[in-house]
């Protein structure tokens, strides 16, 4: 399998590096606009040029990774190079139709709006794939490619917005999460680094425990809480302080 990732920045890097983790055998090309972008990945054994012309023209899966406002550019500049290949565009926000403008011509067998986030690296994404135009055998290759590196889910267009909020956006709210909670632990008399190290294994175990179960979070929630103990009451105080809308609400920005 030949891949190339057009801009390894902070998503198209991780991309870069999980599917590396994940497909041991695959040639991974990446590419960047500086060369000093490329150091760390040639370092780990990915091929890597400023060409991404050639860089296409060499792969069977071409993933774009920049910048939203430079994708339609990059886009022209492939036009050529992407006939008989699968794109995979991680850009977020551009929409569908207007993705299938910029590609309309190239000759491509699939193409597809990939929403993973930074935990790809770490092959524990949660990854949402929309599709603009494909095969049912162009969307199992999509699909087994990110199933690789976490869990996918194909959605339609307005699913693809919900699930970027929860999902990609959605690292930086849970990390939001840890920080206050660490902040909290430090108030109550733990060093920053236990702090952190506890909240972050907190919310670990209480993912592991949610999946294993396969049940609702209010249920594990109703064990943890005694009538009248200090869970509830700090479940209460948090409420009291608004956390179930302030989550909602930044989802819905
Ligand atoms: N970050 C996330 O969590 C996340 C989540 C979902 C989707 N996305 C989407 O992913 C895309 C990239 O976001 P990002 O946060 O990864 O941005 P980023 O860190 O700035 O990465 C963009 C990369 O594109 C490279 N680049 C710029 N112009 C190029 C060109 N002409 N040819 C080849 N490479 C070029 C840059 O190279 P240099 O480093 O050399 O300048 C940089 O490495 C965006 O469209 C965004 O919507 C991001």
């Amino acid at each position: 399998m030949k891949i190339a990732i057009i801009g390894a920045g902070n998503m198209g890097g991780a991309t870069a590096l999980g599917l590396a983790a994940a497909f041991p055998g695959a040639r991974i090309t990446v590419t960047a606009k500086h060369a000093a972008t490329l150091e760390k990945y040639a370092e780990r054994g990915l091929q890597t040029t400023l060409d991404n012309v050639a860089a296409a023209r060499d792969a069977e899966i071409v993933v774009l990774g920049v910048k939203p406002w430079l994708a339609q550019g990059v886009l022209q500049q492939l036009h050529g190079a992407l006939g008989g290949k699968i794109l995979i565009s991680l850009v977020a926000g551009v929409p569908a139709d207007e993705m299938r403008g910029w590609l309309s011509g190239t000759g491509l067998t699939g193409a597809y709006t990939v929403i993973p986030n930074l935990a790809i690296e770490y092959r524990e994404s949660m990854t949402f794939i929309h599709e603009l135009s494909g095969t049912s055998e162009t969307l199992r290759t999509v699909q087994m490619l990110f199933d690789a590196v976490g869990r996918s889910a194909v959605v339609d267009e307005r699913r693809l917005h919900a699930g970027m909020m929860l999902a990609s956006c959605g690292t930086a709210f849970a990390l939001r999460y840890v920080r206050a909670a660490a902040e909290g632990g430090v108030e109550l008399g733990l060093y920053p680094r236990e702090a952190v190290e506890a909240a972050l294994q907190t919310v670990k175990g209480a993912a592991v425990l949610l999946e294993a179960r396969g049940t609702h979070p209010e249920a594990e929630i109703d064990r943890v809480t005694t009538p009248g103990g200090i869970t509830i009451r700090g479940l209460n105080a948090m409420e009291a302080a608004g956390f179930t809308a302030a989550v909602i609400a930044g989802l819905k920005v």
